[in-house]
């Protein structure tokens, strides 16, 4: 097997997700990437479900707000002991996350900080929200992936986890292609092309057929700043 000395890890990343729907990741969980991911030890992830940890015979995970309005917030009760049981089953200190539209915006740079931690709990919320205290008691930082609401954290927590997993090093067979990426160097990716030659009259760009190696580098790096201002001027400054 080929070595990649100092980028790998010691030990698999383990993602713990809570969540009042844990079915939802299963189909998710199962697709390809995912899977090489966790077959080749680089990725551990475990489902809860919140619901589990309620106190009462019905089950309950959310209550009306205090000072009226409408909707559902989450009580404390079954995310706190979800939570606290969770992190009790490791001994490693995990990044914990809450996964709200009021949170901190998701990017590349903390998708690459959290694949190089240890451990990550995602907690999805639904409803209205969580109970305030959960947010300052649990020391949890709130994460969301932009702005739009969702119905809750769940989809949020697939993004996270797809942008997370795929930069472990050898989760993807091309050591490079993560590094190549639209965002990892602050810019979009250059335009691609494949066979055929012309479709519909439509051909691709000479350069690319001319075998001249450095000079489709220099195209592709010239593409993507071109199409980082035209598309994205916001990321462009950024970059510079
Ligand atoms: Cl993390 N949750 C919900 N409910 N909506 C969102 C979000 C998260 N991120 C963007 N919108």
């Amino acid at each position: 097997m080929a070595s990649t000395p100092s980028k790998e890890r010691q030990s698999p990343l383990r993602v713990d997700v809570l969540t009042l729907f844990p079915d939802m990741f299963t189909g998710f969980i199962g697709n390809s990437i995912l899977n090489i991911a966790q077959e080749k030890q680089l990725v551990d992830i475990g489902l809860h479900d919140i619901r589990d940890y309620s106190t009462d015979k019905h089950r309950t995970v959310d209550d009306r707000p205090y000072g009226g309005g409408p909707g559902m917030v989450m009580k404390c009760e079954p995310v706190f002991r979800a939570v606290e049981d969770v992190i009790a089953k490791d001994v490693r200190k995990p990044r914990l996350v809450l996964l709200t539209p009021k949170g901190r915006v998701f990017h590349q740079s903390l998708a690459q900080q959290y694949a190089s931690e240890e451990r990550l709990i995602l907690v999805c919320g639904r409803y209205e929200g969580f109970d305030e205290r959960i947010h300052l008691a649990l020391d949890a930082e709130e994460l969301s992936i932009g702005d739009y609401v969702l119905s809750g954290g769940e989809a949020a927590a697939m993004a996270v986890i797809d942008a997370v997993v795929r930069l472990i090093p050898g989760v993807l067979g091309d050591e490079n292609s993560a590094e190549s990426d639209s965002f990892s160097n602050g810019l979009l990716d250059y335009p691609q092309y494949t066979r055929p030659p012309v479709f519909r009259g439509m051909e691709v760009p000479e350069i690319l057929l001319s075998g001249h190696h450095k000079k489709i580098e220099e195209w592709r790096k010239q593409e993507a700043q071109r199409r980082t201002r035209e598309k994205r001027p916001d990321l462009f400054s950024e970059s510079e």
